[in-house]
């Protein structure tokens, strides 16, 4: 096999048709995000059948983009990574069967990657020295995830929430303040100039590195039921949620910093976007002395790179793998999270 190992990674587990090209060495060669949300928004979030729908509409024509992007032929390719979960069924259905038959055309490899490892893996995108143990937050639309990977080949889970994810919470508490989808940037954009004068209270406040946002949400519903409806008030009421699920987030992360010591912290998920929160985790890294890492926000967001960059680094440690070369027996994983070693 030519070395080159030109990498094509697909994500479709939830509302984006990302897809992108990268080379053995981890320089992005071309990457779309091809986002459903102007689908979706009209129903105030995402509907599951019209998301798979979708990603069949526009996978081929995203492939081609990015091919042309990048200046390549689908031949150039060599490895094919794709999410295999978790994520809704319907969408990753979609990706993995093009993935497979991609594969199968060009007869090269295809790596089934975890959407939760992809997301951890993107903060260690362009990074030289990498320093252990890390400790990492993926906080995003369908997860909120604490693991500590010890080494290249050791992780477990530390905790997670046990109902709302924290995206999910920032989409349905925009959804009742009348924000529209997706809820993290609209809730930012209107908190930032607001107040956040109400105490939402912190669930699970305890020594556990378990979060729960589901309380904090109807909090916020009862407190909205209970006042008047002006700009102002709406304002400081999204300020105020904002503020306390970054003041859950950093609680647990500084109680798991205390504990595992680790030499460096990564942040990502789609809600890693949030400006509040990447000052407030730039500032407790600086108080342990540890490195911070969080992605672009291009990066934090589902994205095609991630996947690819997975999938190369999976491939690599293990190129003789059975299930890279005999790949028609992949199924998508809904609910696979990863697993600890
Ligand atoms: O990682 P992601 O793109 O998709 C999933 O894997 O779920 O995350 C999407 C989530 C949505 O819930 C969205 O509201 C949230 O990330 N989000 C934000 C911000 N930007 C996106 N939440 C808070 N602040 C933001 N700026
Ligand atoms: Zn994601």
């Amino acid at each position: 096999m030519n070395k080159k190992l030109t990498t094509l990674g697909i994500e479709t587990s939830c509302d984006e048709t990302a897809v992108a090209i990268i080379d053995r060495s981890d320089n992005r060669l071309a990457s779309i995000i091809d986002s459903q949300i102007p689908i979706h928004s009209k129903f105030g979030g995402i509907v599951p059948e019209i998301a798979g729908r979708a990603h069949v509409e526009r996978l081929p024509e995203v492939i081609s983009l990015t091919l042309d992007a990048a200046n390549l032929k689908l031949t150039d390719l060599d490895l094919v990574a794709v999410t295999q979960g978790p994520g809704l069924v319907g969408s990753l259905l979609v990706g993995l069967s093009y993935a497979k038959s991609l594969a199968w055309g060009l007869n090269i490899p295809l790596v089934g990657v975890n959407h939760i490892e992809a997301h951890m893996e993107s903060a260690l995108i362009g990074q030289s020295t990498i320093s252990f143990p890390i400790l990492f937050l993926v906080v995003s639309g369908g997860h909120t995830e604490l693991y500590l990977k010890q080494s290249f080949d050791k992780m477990f889970r530390i905790g997670g929430s046990r109902d709302d994810a924290a995206g999910e919470a920032f989409d349905k508490v925009a959804r009742l303040l009348g924000l529209g989808y997706p809820g993290g940037p609209a809730i930012e954009k209107l908190a930032s100039g607001s107040i956040a004068k109400y105490k939402i209270p912190i669930a699970l406040d305890d020594s556990s590195f378990d979060f729960s946002f589901s309380g904090p949400k109807t909090a916020t519903k009862n407190l909205f039921n209970r006042l008047n409806k002006d700009q102002e008030v709406i304002g400081d009421i999204a300020a105020s949620f904002q503020e306390s699920v970054v003041e859950a987030l950093y609680r647990k992360v500084k109680l798991a910093i205390e504990k595992y010591r680790p030499a460096t912290v990564g942040i990502t998920g789609g809600v890693a976007c949030n400006g509040p929160l990447r000052s407030k985790f730039a500032n407790l890294a600086s108080e342990y002395s540890i490195k911070l890492l969080i992605p672009s926000t291009m990066l934090c967001q589902d994205n095609g790179e991630m996947v690819a960059f997975a999938g190369l680094r999976k491939y690599l440690r293990d190129e003789k793998n059975d299930l890279f070369h005999n790949f028609l027996q992949l199924d998508a994983l809904p609910s696979w999270l990863p697993t600890d070693s």
